[in-house]
């Protein structure tokens, strides 16, 4: 897809008809890891739930009912970054006041290319925050050092929204 059709085009869907196949999601999770972090540390994680039986016990007991239901049937993507590396110096001080905030800048990162690559292959994507990260620690098997953000579903769309509306620029954007 041309890429301002790409951006234009992708949207939150909260209906599927169908998740996605184990190939199509490798290739995926593989342009993600394209994407730019800190020194190229690479930090980023995703834990991909693909089987039947862990998906429905993982949207059962880690998603509130509202996203269990936004994302039955897709696949779920458990993303993650390794905690105290990026925005840190050999000695493990913070390089500034952001922290592990640039871990989470490096995650964000990559995970819009994980909802642009697959919205590029055909499928769609929904980014959840609101989820039980204990559960998704203990039910994956997650360590410790690793900060939990994001559950991203991806599947096949049974659904086709009006596209959000965003801010005017000029009160988001200021040019100097
Ligand atoms: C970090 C983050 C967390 C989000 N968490 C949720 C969520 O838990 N449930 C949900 O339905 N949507 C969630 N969303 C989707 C946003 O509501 C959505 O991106 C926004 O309304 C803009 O719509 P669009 O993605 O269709 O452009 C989240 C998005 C982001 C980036």
């Amino acid at each position: 897809m041309e890429f301002n059709e790409l951006i234009t085009a992708r949207r939150s869907i909260r209906k599927y008809e169908g998740g996605i196949g184990h190939e199509d999601l490798a290739e995926i999770l593989h342009a993600a890891q394209q994407a730019p972090s800190w020194k190229n540390q690479q930090t980023s994680r995703c834990y991909a739930v693909e089987t039947p039986e862990t998906l429905e016990d993982l949207r059962a007991k880690a998603l509130p009912s509202f996203n269990q239901n936004s994302s039955a049937r897709a696949a779920l993507v458990v993303t993650t970054f390794v905690k105290d590396t990026v925005g840190f110096d050999n000695d493990g001080r913070p390089v500034n006041e952001i922290g592990n905030g640039w871990g989470a800048y490096d995650l964000g990162l990559h995970d819009a290319y994980l909802v642009l690559a697959a919205k590029n292959l055909g499928y769609d994507t929904l980014i959840m925050g609101i989820r039980d990260a204990g559960v998704l620690r203990e039910k994956l098997g997650i360590p410790a050092n690793e900060e939990i953000m994001s559950v991203i579903a991806v599947g096949k769309a049974a659904e086709s929204p009006a596209p959000r509306p965003r801010k005017a620029m000029e009160e988001v954007v200021r040019f100097f």
